[in-house]
C-alpha cells in the first residue's frame, strides 16, 4: 500500500512541477488540495526526488537550519548581495502587461509585474511544493492569498501612480534607496521634458506654474516631481484631520505640510528610456536603486503615538513624516515659505539620495535675509532664540515650534552657532 501511494505521488508531483512552470497553477492547487489528505511524506520533499539535482542538493541542508527562514518575507540581501544574481535575472523589462496597467497615449515600456515563477524554481523547488496552509509560505511574496478561487497577486510596487481596484498594494518598507542625482539633472529636465515628453499632457500640466507666483521662487524642475501634497490652497480647512476643541498652543497637522515624491517609474522612463537612449537604460535598475543600509536615517523628528492621536490613516503622509529628520513640523506650504526658493534651503550639489544625512536642512536655513525665525536677540522675535533662553532657564523645557520629539533633547551647537553674532 505504501509503496503504491508513494509511487503516484511521485507522479503527481512530476506533473506539479511541469505545471507550475507552465504557469497552469489553478489545476495543481486542486490536485495538492487533494494530495493533502494523504497523511504520507511531505510534499516538497518528493516534488525534490522526481526533479533535477538542484534540489538534491538542497534537500542535504539539516532540516532545522531550513525552518529558521521565514519564506513569507524575501530579501534582496540574500538574492542579489550573498547570491550575487544579477536584477534582471527575476525583473524582466518591460513585463508583459505595460500596455495593460497604463492605457492609451499613458502606457510606456516600464517594469510592471512580479518575477515569474520560471525566476525562483531552479532553487526553491522545495519551497513552492511546501506542504504548508492555505499555501506556501513563499507565494505570499507575490500572491495576496493562493487558494484554488483566488489567484490574485499584489499590485506590483513600481505602479504607485496606478490605482487598480482588483488588485491590493501591499505595505512596503522598501530595501533600496533611489538615487537621484539632482545637480546632474537641474538644468536637463526644465530643458527636456516640455519638448520630447511623449506623454505630454502628464508633464505639461505640472510643469505650469501657479499663477502669481514669482519668477524667482521656484526652480522651474522641482514641481515636475515634487507636489505640494494635500494643499489647503484657498479652503478654510487647514487641518488635516479635526483637531479637539481646545487646541491651545499645541501642535495639530496642518495640510500643505509635506512635498511629495516619486512614485513611479514616470517621470524617469520619459527620458530614461530605449528610444531616447539616455544611460541609465530602464533595465538597468540598479543604477536607480540601491541596497543601502544608510537610507536608515537614525534619528527622526517623528512620534508615533502623536501620529495616532491625530488620526491619520494616509500611507504618503505616513511614510513622509516618519522620514523627517530635521523639522516634523514644517511646512512647506506654511507662511513665507512657498515665496522661498527652494534651493535656499536644499543644498542640491551637496544632496545624495541615498545618503539621508546629506538630506538634513540646516537650521540656518530657518534664518532668512530678514532673520525670520533666527533674530540676533530674542527681543527681536526669534524663536530660536525664545526657545534656547528657555532651555537655559528650564532643562525640561521642550522646543515644540520645529520639533515633534527632538525638542526634548538637549540644544545642539548648530543651534547655538545659528544666532548672528552680534557686531
Ligand atoms: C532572486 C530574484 C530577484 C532578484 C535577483 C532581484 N529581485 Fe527585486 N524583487 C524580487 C521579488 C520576488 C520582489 C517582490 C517581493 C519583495 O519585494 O519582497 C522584488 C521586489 C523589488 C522591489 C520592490 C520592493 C522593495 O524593496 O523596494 C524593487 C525596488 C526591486 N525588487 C529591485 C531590484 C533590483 C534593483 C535588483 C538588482 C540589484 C533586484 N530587484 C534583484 C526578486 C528579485
Ligand atoms: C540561485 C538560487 C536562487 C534563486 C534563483 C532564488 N533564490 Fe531565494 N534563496 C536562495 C538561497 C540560497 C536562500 C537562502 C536560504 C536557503 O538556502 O533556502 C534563499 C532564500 C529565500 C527566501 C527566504 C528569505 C530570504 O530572502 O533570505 C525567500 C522568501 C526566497 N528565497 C524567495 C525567492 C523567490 C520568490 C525567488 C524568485 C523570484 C527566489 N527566491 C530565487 C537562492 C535562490
Ligand atoms: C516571485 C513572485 C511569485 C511567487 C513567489 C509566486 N507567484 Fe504565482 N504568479 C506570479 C506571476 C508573475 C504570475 C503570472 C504569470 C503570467 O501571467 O505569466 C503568477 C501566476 C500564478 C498562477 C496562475 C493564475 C494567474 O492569476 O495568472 C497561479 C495559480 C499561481 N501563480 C500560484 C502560485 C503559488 C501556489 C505560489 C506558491 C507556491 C506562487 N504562485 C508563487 C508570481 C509569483
Ligand atoms: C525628475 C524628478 C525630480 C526632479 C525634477 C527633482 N527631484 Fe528631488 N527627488 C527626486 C527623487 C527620485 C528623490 C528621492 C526620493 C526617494 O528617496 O525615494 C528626490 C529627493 C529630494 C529631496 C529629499 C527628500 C527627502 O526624503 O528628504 C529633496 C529635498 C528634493 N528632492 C528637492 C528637490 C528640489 C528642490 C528640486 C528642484 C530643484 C527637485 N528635487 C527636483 C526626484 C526629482
Ligand atoms: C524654508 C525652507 C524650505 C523651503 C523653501 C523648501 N523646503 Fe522642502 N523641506 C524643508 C524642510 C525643513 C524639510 C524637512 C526635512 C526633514 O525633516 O527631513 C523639507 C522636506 C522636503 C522634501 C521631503 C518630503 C517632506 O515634505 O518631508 C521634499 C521633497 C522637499 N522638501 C522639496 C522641496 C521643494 C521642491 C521646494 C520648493 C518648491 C522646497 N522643498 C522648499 C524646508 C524647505
Ligand atoms: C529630462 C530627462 C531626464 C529625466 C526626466 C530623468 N533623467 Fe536621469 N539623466 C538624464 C541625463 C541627460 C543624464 C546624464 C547626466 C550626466 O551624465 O551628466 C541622466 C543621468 C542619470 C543617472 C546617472 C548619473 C550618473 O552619475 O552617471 C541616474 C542614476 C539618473 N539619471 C536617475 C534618474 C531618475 C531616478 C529619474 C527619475 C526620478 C531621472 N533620472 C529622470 C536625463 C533625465
Ligand atoms: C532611471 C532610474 C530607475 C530605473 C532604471 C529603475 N527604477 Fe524603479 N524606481 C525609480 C524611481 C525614481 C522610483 C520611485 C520611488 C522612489 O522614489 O522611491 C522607482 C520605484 C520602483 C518600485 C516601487 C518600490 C520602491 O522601491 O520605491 C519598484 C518595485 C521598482 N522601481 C522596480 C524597478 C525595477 C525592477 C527596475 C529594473 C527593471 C527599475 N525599477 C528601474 C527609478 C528607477
Ligand atoms: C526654527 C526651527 C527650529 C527651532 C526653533 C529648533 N530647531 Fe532643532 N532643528 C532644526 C533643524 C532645521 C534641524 C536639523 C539641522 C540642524 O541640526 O542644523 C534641527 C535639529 C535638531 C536636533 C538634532 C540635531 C543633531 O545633531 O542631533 C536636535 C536634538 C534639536 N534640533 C533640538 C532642538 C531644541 C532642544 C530646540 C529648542 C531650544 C530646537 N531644536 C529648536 C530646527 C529648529
Amino acid at each position: 500500500m505504501k509503496r503504491i501511494v508513494w509511487g503516484t505521488l511521485n507522479r503527481f508531483c512530476a506533473v506539479m512541477g511541469i505545471l507550475l512552470e507552465r504557469g497552469m497553477l489553478r489545476l495543481v492547487m486542486i490536485v495538492a488540495a487533494t494530495l493533502a489528505l494523504y497523511p504520507t511524506q511531505n510534499l516538497a520533499g518528493l516534488a525534490g526526488i522526481s526533479s533535477d539535482n538542484q534540489s538534491i542538493q538542497s534537500r542535504k541542508k539539516p532540516q532545522a537550519q531550513k525552518r529558521r527562514l521565514d519564506y513569507s518575507r524575501f530579501s534582496h540581501d540574500t538574492h542579489v548581495l550573498k547570491q550575487k544574481l544579477a536584477c534582471d535575472s527575476c525583473h524582466k523589462f518591460p513585463t508583459a502587461n505595460w500596455k495593460e496597467v497604463r492605457k492609451g497615449d499613458a502606457a510606456f515600456a516600464d517594469v510592471a509585474e512580479f518575477p515569474e515563477h520560471q525566476s525562483c524554481l531552479n532553487c526553491h523547488r522545495q519551497q513552492f511544493f511546501a506542504r504548508e496552509r492555505p499555501a506556501p509560505a513563499i507565494c505570499s511574496n507575490c500572491h495576496v492569498k493562493v487558494t484554488p478561487r483566488n489567484t490574485t497577486r499584489f499590485l506590483f510596487d513600481s505602479l504607485g501612480d496606478i490605482s487598480d481596484t482588483s488588485r491590493p498594494r501591499r505595505e512596503l518598507i522598501s530595501e533600496f534607496a533611489v538615487s537621484f542625482p539632482h545637480d546632474k539633472h537641474a538644468d536637463v529636465v526644465g530643458a527636456w521634458l516640455p519638448a520630447r515628453n511623449p506623454r505630454s499632457g502628464f508633464v505639461s500640466v505640472s510643469w505650469q506654474e501657479k499663477a502669481g507666483q514669482q519668477e524667482s521662487a521656484e526652480p522651474k524642475s522641482c514641481p515636475v516631481c515634487h507636489q505640494t501634497y494635500q494643499p489647503q490652497g484657498k479652503s478654510d480647512d487647514e487641518y488635516v484631520t479635526k483637531p479637539p476643541e481646545k487646541l491651545g498652543d499645541n501642535f495639530w497637522l496642518k495640510k500643505g505640510t509635506f512635498k511629495t515624491i516619486p512614485n513611479s517609474h514616470s517621470v524617469c522612463f520619459t527620458c530614461h528610456n530605449t528610444d531616447v537612449g539616455i544611460e541609465p537604460a530602464p533595465s538597468s535598475c540598479n543604477a536607480c536603486h540601491k541596497l543601502a543600509a544608510s537610507h536608515n536615517p537614525g534619528k527622526v523628528d517623528f512620534d508615533p503615538n502623536l501620529f495616532r492621536t491625530i488620526g491619520i490613516t494616509d500611507k504618503t503622509i505616513s511614510a513622509t513624516w516618519s522620514r523627517r529628520f530635521s523639522s516634523g513640523t514644517f511646512r512647506h506650504e506654511g507662511g513665507e515659505h512657498p515665496n522661498i526658493n527652494c534651493v535656499k534651503c536644499h543644498n542640491l550639489p551637496t544632496m545624495n539620495t541615498t545618503e539621508m544625512k546629506s538630506l538634513i536642512v540646516p537650521v540656518s536655513s530657518c534664518g532668512g535675509a530678514e532673520g525670520c525665525h533666527i533674530t540676533a536677540t530674542t527681543d527681536d522675535g526669534g524663536i530660536l532664540n525664545y526657545e534656547i533662553d528657555q532651555k537655559k532657564k528650564e532643562p525640561a523645557f521642550v522646543c515644540t515650534k520645529c520639533h515633534i520629539s527632538l525638542g526634548k533633547q538637549a540644544v545642539p551647537a548648530s543651534h547655538v552657532s545659528a544666532i548672528p553674532k552680534p557686531k
